[in-house]
C-alpha cells in the first residue's frame, strides 16, 4: 500500500502498525532496494531512449540517484536484518523485481511514451516521498535511518521539480499533459488496487487455512490417534495376554 492508493493520514496510521512488527523495517528495506534498483534499470532505458541531450543528462542523474538508493537501502536492510531472515531472504531473492511487476521484459518509457512516462515518473516520485517521509518519522529512534530518509529525501525533490517541469515543457508545447496525467492517476490506483487486494487476499487465504487446520484437521487427526490407541470390538487374545505372560506369573 502506498499514498497513491490511500489518502496520508490513514498511510500513516497502518505504517505506525505495521512497522512496529518484528523485522519489519529490515524487510521493508530489502523491499524498496529492489524497487529502487528497477526504478533504476528504467531511468536508464530511459536515458538511452531520450534524443534531448539536456533531459537525457538529467534522467541518467535519476538513474544514478535510484541505483545509489538501492544501495542504501540494501546496505541498511543487512543490519537491521539480524536474525531476521525474512529480510535476508527477499535481499537474496534475484526473482524479486519481475515476480512483484516491479519491471518487465519491456521498459517502461517503452511501454507509455514520453509525456505518460514523465506523468508517471512525477506522480510516483511525489508519492514516494510522501511514504519515505512517514517512514523517516517513524524510525526517529534510529538515527542512522532517518539520514538515509533524509538523504533520499534530498534526491527525490530533484527528481519531483525535474519531471514537473518537463512536463510544463510538454504542455507548453501542446501536449494534452492534464489529461494524461489525470490517466496515469487512475491506472496506478487501479493497479495498486489490484496489488492489494492479491496480497490482502493471499493473507485472508493463509489465515483461514491455519484456522481450518488447528480448528478441523488437527483434533481429528488427535482424535482418530487416540482410538488408534484404544482398538474396541473383540480383540485377539495375544493382544490382551501375549504368548508367555501367564507362564511368567508367580503363583
Ligand atoms: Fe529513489
Ligand atoms: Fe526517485
Amino acid at each position: 500500500m502506498t499514498p497513491l492508493l490511500l489518502p496520508l493520514p490513514l498511510f500513516r496510521l497502518i505504517s505506525r502498525v505495521i512497522w512496529r512488527l518484528p523485522g519489519t523495517p529490515a524487510r521493508k528495506m530489502a523491499e524498496f532496494s529492489h524497487v529502487e534498483s528497477g526504478s533504476g534499470l528504467d531511468m536508464l532505458a530511459a536515458t538511452e531512449a531520450a534524443t534531448d541531450p539536456l533531459l537525457r543528462r538529467k534522467y541518467f542523474r535519476h538513474a544514478l540517484d535510484e541505483l545509489k538508493h538501492a544501495r542504501m537501502f540494501r546496505e541498511r536492510a543487512r543490519i537491521l536484518a539480524d536474525s531476521h531472515g525474512r529480510a535476508h531472504a527477499v535481499l537474496e531473492d534475484t526473482g524479486f523485481i519481475g515476480d512483484h511487476g516491479i519491471r518487465s521484459d519491456r521498459s517502461l518509457v517503452e511501454q507509455l511514451g514520453e509525456t505518460e512516462f514523465l506523468a508517471f515518473v512525477w506522480l510516483h516520485e511525489l508519492a514516494g516521498a510522501a511514504q519515505f517521509e512517514v517512514y523517516a518519522e517513524l524510525l526517529r529512534q534510529d538515527p542512522d535511518s532517518t539520514r538515509m530518509f533524509e538523504e533520499i529525501a534530498r534526491d527525490e525533490r530533484f527528481h519531483i521539480a525535474y519531471s514537473r517541469a518537463e512536463l510544463d515543457r510538454l504542455a507548453k508545447a501542446g501536449a494534452p499533459v492534464r489529461r494524461v496525467v489525470w490517466t496515469t492517476r487512475g491506472r496506478d490506483l487501479w493497479q495498486s488496487w489490484g496489488r492489494f487486494a492479491a496480497s490482502f487476499g493471499d493473507r485472508m487465504a493463509a489465515i483461514w487455512l491455519t484456522l481450518l487446520y488447528f480448528g478441523l484437521v488437527a483434533p481429528f487427526a488427535m482424535i482418530a490417534r487416540s482410538r488408534e490407541r484404544l482398538p474396541g470390538g473383540l480383540l485377539p487374545a495375544e493382544a490382551i495376554d501375549p504368548p508367555g505372560a501367564y507362564a511368567r506369573r508367580p503363583g
